[in-house]
């Protein structure tokens, strides 16, 4: 292997999310612009593109690929990358909103994707609806327990709102009593036509100890780079876990780096610019030397932004968290 992608920090990088594609079939709030501004298609990466792309950063130690979007399952070539994928030495994981995994389940065994998270940010239909401006929230129910029942890794993530989904932290954790998976917290964080607010933003310390309210909690150990604080309740089957971007980072441990579905290249998810490596691979140059310049400019901490609310970044459907 070469050498391995090292920040000025230290940091190793061995983690690549790639956003497959930017569109979804959803419209969360939170997460998309009233009206998203697409890249034209020309501006994408091809498959083949995205593949060398990939090929490059698993030369260069990448061991772990976690799939994003938009939705990722909306790419044509969704199955086409995953038997790819499956073909490399890295473990695999996706980020979904579920609405469309069941078409998915023999691929995913096939390829040997196990991990999934899927978003889901509320247990209330009606809620569903205003929240993502679509319908499929029963189709999304029934796929996590389609998921587990398929024996896969499930992860629910529930982005927490104040005034919108905040009241039902009880119920997912309740969720976990009789469900083998897991409820991820997330704290609410500012992109591009968000409307980020603070007082929307429900910290880590609210969540958990809303939770200390009703249930005797005890911690379970966490890995070297999550991200997660993970709990229980003893005898629950289930888990839960807190992420904590706002208000406690962890960027000291990160070794994340984030491939668009242009091909640009984020050192950072709050990094407030992008490198394109679709642009020199285009034109037949080596993109190794564009890759190791723009981890070793990563910043410390939050893409070296000091208040991170109300600065220009994307909207998250086009990084895909
Ligand atoms: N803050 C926190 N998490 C977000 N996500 C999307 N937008 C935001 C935001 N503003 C997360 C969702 C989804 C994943 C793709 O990204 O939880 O699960
Ligand atoms: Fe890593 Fe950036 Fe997230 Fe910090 S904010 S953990 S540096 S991706």
């Amino acid at each position: 292997m070469n050498q391995p992608l090292t920040d000025g920090f230290g940091r190793q990088h061995t983690y690549l999310r790639v956003s497959l594609v930017e569109k979804c079939n959803l419209r969360c709030r939170y997460c998309m612009p009233e009206e998203p501004e697409w890249t034209p298609g020309h501006q994408l990466c091809t498959t083949e593109e995205l593949l060398l792309l990939m090929d490059t950063f698993i030369k260069l130690g990448v061991t772990k690929v976690r799939l994003t979007g938009g939705e990722p399952t909306m790419r044509k070539d969704f199955t086409r990358i995953l038997a790819w994928l499956s073909r490399q030495d890295v473990e695999l994981s996706m980020t979904t909103n579920g609405t469309l995994i069941h078409r998915f389940i023999d691929d995913l065994k096939r390829y040997g994707l196990y991990k999934l998270n899927v978003s889901l940010d509320t247990l209330n239909p009606v809620r569903f609806e205003e929240m993502t401006r679509r319908t499929g929230f029963h189709k999304v129910l029934e796929n996590i327990h389609l998921l587990i029942d398929e024996g896969f890794d499930v992860k629910v993530n529930a982005v927490i709102l104040r005034g919108q989904n905040d009241d039902e932290i009880i119920d997912f954790v309740e969720w976990t009593r009789v469900m083998p998976l897991s409820v991820r917290f997330i704290e609410f964080m500012p992109f591009s036509g968000n409307k980020w607010d603070d007082d929307v933003m429900v910290p880590f310390a609210e969540i958990k100890s809303r939770i200390e309210e009703s249930y005797a909690i005890e911690k379970i150990p966490d890995g070297p780079n999550d991200t997660t604080k993970h709990y229980r309740v003893s005898g629950f089957r289930g888990n839960f876990g807190i992420i904590s971007s706002m208000t406690e980072h962890f960027c000291g441990s990160c070794n994340r780096i984030r491939l668009l579905a242009n091909g640009a290249m984020k050192n950072c998810l709050f990094s407030d610019s992008e490198t394109s490596l679709l642009e020199p691979l285009r034109r037949g140059e080596d993109v190794e030397p564009v890759i190791r310049e723009v981890i070793a400019r990563k910043h410390a901490t939050h893409g070296g932004r000091f208040a991170i609310a109300g600065r220009e970044n994307r909207s998250m459907v086009t990084i895909g968290g």
